[in-house]
């Protein structure tokens, strides 16, 4: 059975680390990889391969950077070569990012079956371009893993059968539990000089929250405030300077004491700066999941979120974008301290075994 794994940015290289290591207790299966090349930069892409283990792409289509339109459209276009090439039986693609429609629906149309890693999570915010990419793929991919019980309910609200939907767990916690211990031999606490539970991480990159001047702008607001009462720590992604640079906002930010503003850093030192963050200001996606995993406080500064158990099972808290109501939050938590999170019971199949599962999944839907 050949399989074709699909990694292209950032957030997908750890939830393919897993599944490449439990392939390899499958003799009949042959696993491949295949790297589209959206995240391309040393920090983006390499380190993560190099720190999680994880094996030379079979396959890189070298598509970097461009509009929706242009990333998307040059992923299928290679993809399909690659597909022609090598008639795989299986495509597995993870997460919620460009390539991840791209390959699904250049899979589809082939007839090449398709697994999606991560399927069924809902913002139902169709402005934001990963809802785009979770709904289309969804639609037509074949097998629909999910990390969490409300991911089945809302394929299912959308009229996909039941015999597609399969409920795995969450394979970035795989990868967490696999490289937590590694991660505690990380020195970036004491290269920046700061303390257990003395900081607060931030990560910002989501285009609804950088890409307005007066949206970031209220974010290097709250961060200048913020960091008067707490160190800060910020490791900026590409799009996020970019647009700093863009509105001005760079030596401003470059300015407030206390506030450490680094390259994108590797993952080893992102868990170890999350595990012992005081508290997490963020809108990505996955570090809603990964605190939840370590039992550390995470405010979340959108609208919505399409992980809705790292509230209800977590330590997640919706704050939005109000730079007054951000503020609010961060003062309380700052006042009430933080007790307690640590020992939190994780939701149900948040355990280490998803890649397990996934494996066992797809070979029981290929009988
Ligand atoms: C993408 C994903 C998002 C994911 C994020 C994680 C989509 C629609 N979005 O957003 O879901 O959370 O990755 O990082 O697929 N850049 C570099 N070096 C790199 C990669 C990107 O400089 O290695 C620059 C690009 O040139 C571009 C900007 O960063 O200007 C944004 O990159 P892009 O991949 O388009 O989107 P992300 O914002 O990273």
């Amino acid at each position: 059975m050949k399989i074709i794994n699909v990694a292209s940015a950032r957030p997908n290289f750890m939830k393919v680390a897993p599944l490449l290591e439990e392939y390899k207790h499958h003799q009949e299966i042959d696993a491949q990889l295949l790297h589209t090349g959206q995240h391309y930069d040393y920090e983006m892409s390499k380190i993560f391969f190099d720190e999680l283990g994880i094996p030379e792409p079979d396959f890189h289509l070298g598509v970097g950077s461009g509009t929706h339109a242009e990333q998307t459209a040059k992923v299928m276009t290679e993809f399909e070569k690659v597909l022609k090439r090598e008639e795989p039986d299986w495509v597995v693609v993870v997460g919620d990012v460009n390539p991840t429609m791209a390959c699904t629906i250049v899979a589809n149309k082939m007839g090449v079956k398709v697994a999606h890693v991560e399927a069924g999570l809902r913002s139902y915010d169709r402005n934001m371009p990963e809802e785009i990419n979770r709904v289309l793929t969804d639609s037509i991919a074949d097998l629909l893993l999910t990390p969490s019980i409300d991911g089945n309910m809302n394929l299912k609200k959308e009229g996909i059968a039941d015999e597609k939907i399969k409920f795995v767990g969450n394979i970035m916690i795989d990868t967490l539990f696999n490289m937590r211990k590694r991660s505690d031999e990380s020195t970036i606490l004491a290269d920046l000089g700061i303390e257990e539970k003395g900081y607060a991480l931030v990560t910002l990159h989501r285009p609804s929250n950088v890409d307005q001047e007066d949206t970031l702008g209220n974010f290097v607001e709250i961060l200048e405030e913020t960091a008067q009462d707490l160190p800060m720590v910020w490791p900026v992604h590409p799009r996020s300077k970019n647009r700093a640079e863009e509105f001005g906002f760079w030596d401003r930010l470059q300015s407030i004491g206390n506030l450490h503003l680094l390259e994108p850093v590797g993952y080893l030192d992102n868990v170890c700066l999350m595990n012992n963050a005081r508290l997490v200001l963020t809108d990505s996606g996955g570090i809603q999941e990964e605190t939840t995993a370590l039992g550390v406080p995470c405010l979340t500064a959108r609208e919505n979120t399409e992980r809705p158990i790292t509230i209800t099972e977590g330590t997640n808290t919706l704050v939005g974008t109000d730079p007054e109501v951000i503020l609010d939050h961060i003062k309380k938590h700052l006042q009430n301290g933080v007790a307690g999170t640590k020992d939190l019971p994780k939701p149900l199949y948040w355990d280490g075994k998803t890649a397990k599962r996934i494996v066992k999944a797809i070979k029981e839907y290929s009988i």
